[in-house]
């Protein structure tokens, strides 16, 4: 495999954090990293989540950043990822690392760019984090991430007819509720496609059904929703190192779930310090457009790199 490698920490960011600069920064270092689908693919995503941030009353430029980010890790192969995951101590379970490397993209992405860039901020790395497998406890931004990755006008893997649906209702539903369509979507084509499953999304869909769901019993679900909430939201962050922890990926608080659609700006789009910039000796693997031509190879190995709890290996 080719690699090239890049020390990110030279890389000098605008003042201006989320703005057109950077952003022109951050989608050429992608472009050097994946291959031509995997990149178009990303810019769809940046330019939806925009498009989704300003309707729904989030940071425009903030949900770009997040967007052109998401798959960053997308190009590396099964064996690289897992050796990632590892050195980057991202908190998941070895079933996952070993059996569902495809998952872990996510997860590795936001716990190598938060050590490089962390002047984004935690709320950026942890819709990264959550875009391959969706979480209880969505902030908006997780969800427009969420969302952005299937609706992106490039997108041409999956139940087009199930897409459009989704796209249909952009504007016209909330934020969290469009969340839900989504992930209803992915869980109803997985299932459908006989692909495996994130092990957590028996509780999403739970936690969704809670809210969105026909419960017999309203007050005791939502009880139960908010437990599941508070335990899911018990463990804050304590560094930037431990972005990738799934504790702390799961740290944001349940207020930002009832944001009606144009509701209100998104407190945290306040930029963070750009002096921050931590682990400068921190250099990055970029992988080059070749090194993602390996994946696929042959039916066989594609047919278990498109299981996942979302299809966005297939993108
Ligand atoms: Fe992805
Ligand atoms: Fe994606």
């Amino acid at each position: 495999m080719t690699q090239q490698l890049l020390n990110l920490a030279d890389v000098k960011l605008s003042d201006d954090l989320y703005g057109d600069d950077n952003y022109q920064i951050l989608k050429n270092l992608l472009k050097q990293r994946v291959n031509k689908r995997r990149y178009k693919h990303s810019k769809g995503v940046a330019k939806t989540a925009k498009h989704l941030a300003k309707i729904y009353g989030e940071d425009p430029k903030k949900a770009r950043i997040a967007g052109i980010l998401h798959d960053w890790d997308k190009g590396l192969s099964m064996d690289e990822i897992r050796v990632r995951a590892r050195e980057l101590h991202v908190d998941v379970s070895d079933q996952v690392i070993e059996d569902m490397p495809w998952l872990l993209h996510g997860p590795t992405a936001a716990a190598a760019l938060s050590q490089v860039f962390p002047e984004f901020g935690h709320d950026v790395y942890q819709a990264i984090a959550r875009h391959t497998s969706g979480a209880v406890d969505m902030s908006p931004l997780d969800c427009i991430i969420y969302v952005a990755d299937i609706i992106e006008p490039n997108r041409t893997f999956g139940d087009m007819d199930g897409i459009a649906k989704v796209r249909k209702k952009v504007g016209k539903v909330s934020l969290q509720k469009l969340y839900f369509l989504t992930f209803k979507y992915n869980f109803e084509f997985l299932v459908a496609s006989d692909k495996q499953l994130f092990p957590d999304t028996v509780n999403i869909w739970n936690s969704l059904m809670w809210k969105f769901g026909q419960a017999s019993n309203w007050e005791d679900a939502k009880a139960r929703h908010q437990q599941l909430i508070a335990s899911a939201s018990s463990n804050k962050p304590s560094s930037k190192k431990e972005l990738s922890s799934k504790k702390e990926l799961s740290s944001k608080k349940e207020s930002s779930h009832k944001k009606e659609p144009s509701s209100k700006k998104e407190s945290s789009s306040k930029k963070e310090p750009s002096s921050k910039r931590g682990s400068s000796s921190k250099k990055e693997s970029l992988t080059s457009k070749k090194s993602s031509k390996k994946k696929s190879s042959s039916k066989k190995s594609s047919s278990k790199k498109e299981a996942s709890s979302k299809h966005d290996s297939k993108e």
